[in-house]
């Protein structure tokens, strides 16, 4: 039986807040292994023909590295930077897919180095490029997708439009260039599987026109964008591969299908534990101030995901302007938040599904400290006889800090 990921992050929450019986340091983002695993299973069997690569800029902590990595997962890096994470956790360039669709040329030469075989791009600079320093490459095209589903849509800045994926193609058929896959991404956190059919059958015809062009097609990328369910109107990723298998089961088996989900894998595992700082009315508006904001770590918080700030307080609630704490006015949130009516100063609150884009878009922007990474792995429990067990908390074993 799969375990609602909806419901599971809500329980996280109470359970992260049970595990946090020390004294208050600041902000906390808690991120538990058992849930990482969780939605690999499920993801797994969701879309059994689909393998998954890891997008490792949702989250890029090396022991979520790592227990990806053991679960048997590839990746899917954008830099240089993610390439040497997985480089010191020892993960083989082929499972390693290069996706960001520009690179510079170093970059490149340090993937080809290390024999990753798969390469985004949708443009000709880029694929000149690739040509040049990762000549025997494999490279995927990234055309544009409606993403007008997803809370979060990337096409404003990546993919070919249908004229330019066919001017592609027919250099790339004219030069002899090794293009050899298909790439799209609906947008971050999609809600509308939909999205991925109309993708699907695009990339399909693409695939036919490869053919006729004498390119031999080989990969298929269905992206990122599957959503994290922080609230019950979010579809299920079994939702998603009962949409999904009718097209996927026709694709002929000599094609490969890959995804790189990064968010959710990884979304649900994290809670992130803050404090209000202060409160204010503000014309008749009362706002609450945090001490964790936009830049260190709630960027998310600006758009409509519905993320839910769960207070230590009970009562009856009512909107609250959210702020973080540094002195810019970006950091401040447009949707409003569900607050305890009389919320104060030294309230503690918590955030479920904060695991992906949360610790790796943080900054320290005005002398604030990103939140501080609790690894935890529910599945483990303590073992309070052991000389060598590490720190621990009431319910869990704390793997690192
Ligand atoms: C190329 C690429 N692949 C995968 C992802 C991961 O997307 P998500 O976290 O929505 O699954 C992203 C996110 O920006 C991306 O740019």
């Amino acid at each position: 039986m799969t375990t609602d990921a909806f419901t599971a992050g809500q329980r996280s929450t109470s359970d992260n807040r049970q595990r946090a019986p020390h004294s208050y340091q600041g902000p906390e983002l808690i991120l538990d292994l058992a849930a990482v695993r969780q939605q690999a299973k499920r993801f797994a069997k969701a879309l059994p023909r689909v393998r998954p690569h890891y997008a490792v800029k949702a989250n890029p902590h090396p022991e979520i590295l790592k227990c990806l990595k053991q679960l048997g997962i590839n990746f899917e890096i954008a830099s240089l930077g993610e390439l040497h994470a997985l480089q010191q956790l020892g993960v083989p360039g082929c499972n390693i897919i290069f996706s960001n669709p520009i690179k510079p040329p170093e970059s490149i030469r340090a993937a080809w180095d290390y024999q990753i075989q798969w390469y985004a791009f949708d443009n000709l600079d880029e694929l000149k490029r690739l040509h040049k320093h990762a000549p025997n490459g494999k490279y995927e095209l990234r055309i544009t997708t409606d993403d007008k589903d997803a809370i979060w849509p990337l096409n404003s800045k990546f993919g070919a439009d249908p004229q330019s994926a066919e001017e592609l193609l027919c250099y790339a058929a004219q030069h002899r260039l090794n293009i050899a896959g298909i790439a799209f991404h609906v947008g971050s956190q999609c809600l509308n599987p939909q999205s991925w059919n109309n993708a699907i059958q695009r990339s399909l015809e693409l695939f036919q026109r490869m053919h006729e062009l004498g390119l031999k097609p080989k990969l298929l990328n269905l992206g990122g964008g599957f959503p994290t369910r922080v609230t019950d109107k979010v579809p299920t990723i079994e939702a998603i591969g009962t949409e999904l298998r009718h097209l996927l089961d026709a694709i002929p088996s000599d094609i490969d299908i890959v995804a790189e989900p990064g968010r959710f894998l990884v979304a649900s595992a994290g809670t992130l534990h803050c404090q209000i700082i202060s409160t204010a009315v503000r014309q008749h508006q009362p706002w609450a101030y945090l001490d964790c904001g936009y830049y260190s770590g709630l960027i998310e918080m600006n758009e409509p995901f519905g993320f839910m700030l769960n207070s230590e307080r009970e009562g009856p609630t009512q909107e609250w302007v959210i702020a973080g704490p540094t002195c810019d006015a970006l950091d401040r949130f447009t949707p409003l938040y569900q607050l305890p009516i009389g919320s104060q100063a030294g309230d503690r609150l918590s955030i479920a599904h904060t695991g992906a884009y949360c610790s790796s878009c943080a900054c320290e922007f005005n002398g604030f400290s990103p939140p501080r990474i609790i690894i935890i792995d529910s599945e483990r429990l303590a073992d309070n006889d052991s000389d060598k067990a590490p720190a621990q908390t009431g319910l869990c074993t704390v793997l690192s800090v």
